[in-house]
């Protein structure tokens, strides 16, 4: 299945290719995988359930908030995914490439936004925040001194996205460390190879029926409902050992 993606998106365009690895890996994933298309063709995406009730993240994210968040803009990037993979192919069976460049844009636009909704989502929860335990708290003291600088970055790194995005927590294979990034958008200012093990969405989407313009006191309540337990399944399942 995720096979059957890379082998027909792979070409598509070099722009999208830090796209399709993440995809690559992600569809493996219970949450994106949960409909089997073995036989070949365009992978079609479904938004996938969210894990917890729409209330379950107050007071740091309001109701409203996450049923508007979760069923208007999540559900809209996996349409546009959908939408880009099926023009893709409509392109090749003709062999009309003529709006590649458009579509490319489109596909890595609304699939990134697929994969860091899904990550974001899945990684925040009831009962959690604080300081991550284990392998995570291990990993994160070896990559950034502390946690303390390390929360530091990422809520600085967060507050300060020109526009709408994202902070990242990823993984990067190539120095075998973490790294905390921005994105703009969900697809500009990424580091290819980079794997996302825990996001906050910075988009006005996420956070203004609650907090306004106040982006620094969602960031910071964001601690709050960070599940690291989930942080490092997600790095068991889809990286290398440290
Ligand atoms: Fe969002």
């Amino acid at each position: 299945m995720e096979n059957g993606f890379t082998r027909r998106e792979a070409m598509t365009a070099a722009g999208a290719a830090a796209t399709l690895g993440f995809l690559s890996s992600f569809l493996a994933t219970e949450a994106l995988a949960q409909h089997p298309q073995a036989g070949g063709g365009t992978f079609v995406h479904k938004l996938p359930p969210l894990p917890y009730p729409e209330d379950a993240l107050e007071p740091v994210i309001d109701k409203e908030t996450v049923k508007i968040h979760y069923e208007k803009h999540f559900a809209a990037y996996v349409a546009g995914l959908n939408t880009a993979l099926e023009n893709l192919e409509k392109a090749r069976a003709s062999g009309q490439f003529d709006a590649v460049k458009g579509l490319s844009r489109d596909l890595a636009f609304n699939g990134s936004g697929v994969v860091l909704h899904w990550i974001y989502f899945t990684t925040i929860g009831p009962k959690a925040g604080g300081a991550p335990a284990g392998l995570m708290a291990d990993m994160i003291k070896r990559d950034f001194g502390s946690f303390e600088a390390f929360w530091k970055q990422f809520a600085a790194a967060s507050k300060t996205v020109e526009g709408s995005g994202w902070g990242v927590l990823a993984w990067e294979p190539f120095s075998k460390r973490l790294v905390v990034l921005q994105a703009e958008k969900h697809q500009n200012l990424t580091s290819w190879g980079a794997m996302p093990l825990m996001v906050c969405d910075v988009w006005e989407h996420a956070y203004y029926l609650k907090y306004q313009n106040r982006r620094p006191e969602y960031v910071e309540n964001f601690a709050k409902i960070i599940d690291w337990k989930k942080v490092e399944e997600r790095y068991a399942q889809f990286c290398a050992a440290k």
